[in-house]
């Protein structure tokens, strides 16, 4: 399994942050992992002509017609990306979607040619009452469509109460939820499930990498402060490529 790191750049970035990329391009050029930015719609072209590996932030689960201000799967393909994040918890949030949108979005971003990488996560109410798994388990059994395979989708488990936040659960909760999601993988899709990628995300940065990375069944990483400096992010694609 070839491990993935992701950044996010959710709403920043504008042509005047283009030399991180290209810097980021030039130290990792030959890196022995994926390296992917999700950039902005705005910037994904430019961003492209780097040679880093590029995604989109969201797509629309129709390939075009009048929805204004969206943007489909096939327009993320031809900026040059190859992929795609559905089911953000912002975009749950602020746009209140649901699983079976994010299971449609999925859809449409493998008929586009794009790798979904297909975030979950529990609010922290959810993780103070102890609701986790069940929550977790729930998003997977209604959002990841049944022909979900290890190479048209990763899995990003993103505990909301550590996004942006500087928490992070502890090493041991990671190992615990990741062992469940890939049991629950292993589970419903066989070999594909073993295979599938399984992202950690939440306030990952240099200074946690390596530990977060030395968990079993932790694939990589979704970053998304980290992930808007090269000197930010470079450290921690080197401790993904580091991990064992
Ligand atoms: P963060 O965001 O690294 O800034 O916590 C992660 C994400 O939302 O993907």
């Amino acid at each position: 399994m070839r491990k993935l790191i992701a950044g996010n750049w959710k709403m920043n970035g504008t042509k005047a942050d283009l030399p991180q990329l290209h810097a980021l391009a030039e130290s990792h050029k030959d890196a022995t992992v994926d390296v992917v930015i999700s950039g902005p719609a705005t910037l994904l072209s430019r961003m492209a002509e780097t040679g880093l590996a590029i995604g989109g932030q969201d797509c629309h689960p129709s390939t075009s017609g009048a929805h204004t201000g969206d943007i489909s799967a096939d327009m993320i393909k031809d900026t040059g990306a190859d992929y795609v994040i559905v089911g953000h918890s912002e975009r749950r949030t602020d746009h209140t979607e649901d699983d079976a949108l994010i299971s449609s979005k999925t859809v449409a971003g493998w008929n586009a040619d794009l790798h979904v990488i297909l975030c979950i996560g529990e609010t922290e109410a959810q993780y103070r009452d102890g609701e986790t798994l069940n929550v977790l388990l729930a998003q997977m059994d209604h959002s990841i469509p049944n022909a979900a395979t290890a190479a048209n989708t990763t899995i990003a488990y993103e505990p909301i109460w550590a996004i942006g936040t500087g928490l992070t659960p502890t090493p041991q909760e990671i190992a615990d939820v990741h062992a469940a999601l890939r049991a629950y993988l292993v589970d419903r899709f066989g070999g594909e499930g073993a295979a599938m990628r399984l992202l950690y995300g939440g306030s990952v940065k240099a200074s946690n990498a390596a530990d977060i990375f030395a968990l079993d069944n932790v694939n990589g990483a979704l970053v998304g402060g980290a992930s808007l400096k090269a000197a930010d992010f470079s450290p921690i694609v080197t401790a993904l490529e580091q991990s064992a």
